[in-house]
């Protein structure tokens, strides 16, 4: 097999937001998760500093909150101001005691410096809730709410940049879905209404790879929105958490960007591709288990649809499957990268996040490994790369019978900067290693490269509270001349550098 590598064909440059994450009021994501008041980890606004420091080192550029279904009856004006009422969480059934709210979401994004992306109430909430949330953060002093956030202890402006119209407005599970027509209508004003308060936000809207949702959308409003936001969890749990296994779990890396593909497709022939991106803004291996709440029939007792919630934080179900599974959705993400310009890990905290948080600290998962191995290597500039003689493997799907494909999945990519080439190399196959030569064409050359590898000791390798088995061993320097053949093992993921100081800008 070999890579062949050409510095001067390249796709494009990727968007940092392509590394963006996601947090909900659901279960510990915020409460006993990022906001910890009285534990002896947290600050004195009540963030968990060990999570803020752990964020910090993945870089997250992004964070989008509240939600989720969450969001599609929440209203923003309950959690500001000095008298927090708790009230009713239909989406999910249980108390929201509105303790944390824009101020502090706001606080929380300042302390891990990423960009907050607020998403609104399309579900129960109309036009004028939407944009009266943006006066309350965008505008310095004019109005009720600006002047509300000025009382409140926060005297000049949040400058949220990005806002999402709704969630998932298009399922029957969302509190307040809304028709093909009814959604094109109420984005519109919407849309218009926040951008009259301020024209400089970027809007995104709640869509899906369906053609008569995105052109009903895209007719309506593709002149006043900036993103199209779309979702996917392959292994759809959420009513049995019966996990595909780490065959059936790479048998979902086919066809990965099968929903972009559809996506750009209606953009382009709508000649709205260079106006509107995508942001695949609530992505994750695994569905959220919350049995008995989506369903027609609700759960009569907390044990039918509360308590199984706690299943989520099982941290030896988050193994080398879900880690290699991130690889090669990141990569698909640097890919499309002209397309896709942000991606939403869902969530950063708990449930099936990258962190998960007890009372005496975190647990990094396999997942945040392969976030910080991305961030804090891989290059801006893609290259437009290719594989010889890419060995095949079949796998089990979790429906029966069995897919072949790639037993790998590759990208590189150009660090101007360093003047380095970086290669993410994500080895799928379960059992065997694969050796990757590469072929130089064009006027890079290196002498040496440093490869450092997340493998785990097995597939069902996984990182837990005094259980350490799934994180990146420490990077090897190797010496290299043209020839040279790298080992990929089994079930890893692998981030090989190639620095050549000539070529540095
Ligand atoms: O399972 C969690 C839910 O998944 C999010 O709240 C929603 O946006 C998506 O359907």
């Amino acid at each position: 097999m070999k890579l062949n590598i050409d510095t001067r064909r390249t796709i494009g440059k990727r968007d940092k937001m392509i590394y963006g994450h996601f947090i909900e009021h659901f279960h510990r994501q915020i409460y006993g998760g990022i906001f910890d008041p009285g534990n002896p980890l947290s600050d004195r606004d009540g963030f968990r500093l060990d999570v803020i420091e752990a964020m910090r080192k993945i870089k997250v550029p992004i964070l989008r909150w509240p939600g989720g279904c969450f969001v599609s009856a929440h209203h923003w004006k309950d959690a500001v101001g000095p008298e927090r009422k708790p009230s009713f969480d239909k989406a999910w059934r249980v108390e929201e005691p509105n303790t944390f709210g824009t101020d502090e979401y706001i606080a929380f994004c300042r302390k891990v410096g990423c960009e907050p992306y607020i998403c609104t109430n399309a579900g129960t909430g109309n036009a004028e809730e939407m944009s009266d949330w943006v006066e309350y953060c965008n505008l310095s002093n004019e109005g009720p709410y600006a002047k509300q956030r000025i009382s409140n202890g926060h005297r000049d402006p949040y400058k949220v940049r990005y806002w999402s119209i709704g969630n998932e407005n298009y399922g029957g599970w969302e509190i307040g879905a809304k028709s093909a027509e009814e959604w094109g209508r109420l984005v519109t004003e919407s849309a218009k209404m926040m951008l009259r308060v301020d024209p400089q936000t970027e809007l995104s809207a709640a869509a899906l790879a369906d053609l008569d949702w995105n052109i009903n959308l895209l007719r309506n409003c593709g002149d006043r929105i900036n993103w199209i936001s779309i979702h996917d969890y392959w292994d759809a749990i959420h009513q049995t958490n019966d996990y595909a296994d780490y065959e059936q779990s790479i048998a979902y890396t086919n066809h990965l960007d099968d929903k972009i593909v559809k996506v750009q497709g209606i953009l382009n022939a709508m000649g709205l591709q260079n106006k509107i991106r995508i942001a695949f803004d609530e992505w994750n291996l695994r569905g959220w288990y919350h049995p008995n709440i989506h369903t027609v029939k609700q759960g009569l007792t907390t044990a039918d649809y509360l308590t199984p919630r706690d299943l989520n934080d099982e941290n030896c179900r988050y193994t080398m499957a879900d880690a290699v599974f991130t690889a090669c959705f990141l990569n698909m993400c640097n890919r499309n990268c002209t397309v896709v310009g942000m991606a939403n890990f869902a969530p950063v905290v708990n449930t099936r996040g990258c962190i998960f948080t007890h009372k005496d600290g975190i647990v990094l998962r396999s997942t945040y490994h392969v976030f910080d191995l991305y961030v804090n290597n891989l290059g801006e500039t893609v290259l437009d790369t290719y594989v010889e003689n890419m060995p095949q493997i079949q796998v089990r799907e979790k429906t029966g019978g069995t897919v072949g494909m790639d037993a790998l999945d590759i990208i590189t990519t150009l660090d101007t900067h360093e003047g380095c080439i970086v290669v993410a190399a994500v080895n799928k196959d379960p059992h065997r290693a694969w050796d990757l030569e590469l072929e130089w064409v064009g006027p890079f050359v290196s002498s040496v490269y440093t490869i450092q590898t997340l493998m785990g000791t097995g597939t069902e390798s996984y990182n837990d509270i005094n259980h350490v088995d799934a994180e990146p061993g420490k990077p090897v320097t190797v010496n290299y001349n043209p020839g040279t053949v790298i080992s990929l093992p089994a079930h890893s993921v692998n981030i090989i550098r190639f620095a050549n100081p000539v070529n540095k800008n």
